[in-house]
């Protein structure tokens, strides 16, 4: 995935080296998540935690979130229900959080960040048939309907892409590798 123009940005998983008490996104409880509980999360295997660090700097710039979750069948559309096996829940990645600095908002990393974040979803070899992510509120939302995610049917801050879409997005195929 290309940088984002005229930025020098690297992004890697988490580590004790990040540099990340000051970060501030303007969402308190954001900050507070990767100051003191995103390196517990990792080590307990509940989420891969990313940062973009500003390499001139070793400031960390933005983070992501992602775990392995299950979305019920029924809060889909019906039109991609019909098309799903007849199990109970769908094989999901979840991006639980996604911030960027005050400072960087702006200058295309929130996007590089979610591309990302969907490249290495991709790059699993575990099964995943959707793409969800749970938003705070109508701004945050605004910013993924731009990518053509959908609600779930319980709550509209609960966002999806099937995993079709990512493919076509990303010019991958999964299905054609399969059985
Ligand atoms: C939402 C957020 C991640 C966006 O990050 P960002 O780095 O400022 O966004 P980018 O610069 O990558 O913007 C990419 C595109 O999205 C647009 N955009 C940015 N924020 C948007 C919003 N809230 N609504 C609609 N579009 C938005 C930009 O205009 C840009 O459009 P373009 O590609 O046509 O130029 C960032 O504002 C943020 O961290 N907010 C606080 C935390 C938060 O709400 N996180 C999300 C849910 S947990």
């Amino acid at each position: 995935m290309a940088e984002p123009r005229g930025c020098l940005f690297r992004i890697e998983a988490l580590d004790v080296r990040h540099r990340r008490e000051r970060f501030a996104s303007g969402v308190d409880a954001l900050d507070r998540y990767l100051a003191s509980r995103a390196g517990q999360d990792t080590k307990r295997g509940f989420a891969s935690v990313f940062v973009a660090v500003e390499i001139a700097s070793e400031r960390v710039c933005a983070f992501y979130t992602l775990s392995m979750a299950g979305v019920a069948v029924d809060l889909l559309p019906e039109r991609l229900q019909r098309k799903m096996p007849r199990y109970p829940s769908v094989p999901a990645v979840r991006l639980g959080r996604l911030a960027v600095a005050v400072t960087d908002k702006g200058r295309g990393l929130g996007k590089w960040l979610l591309m990302d974040a969907m490249t290495r979803s991709l790059a699993s070899e575990v099964a995943w048939a959707a793409f969800v992510v749970d938003v705070r509120d109508e701004t945050a939302r605004s910013f993924y309907l731009q990518y053509s995610f959908l609600a779930l049917a319980d709550d509209p801050l609960h966002l999806f892409l099937p995993r079709a879409t990512v493919d076509a997005a990303f010019g991958t195929d999964s299905g054609s590798k399969r059985p």
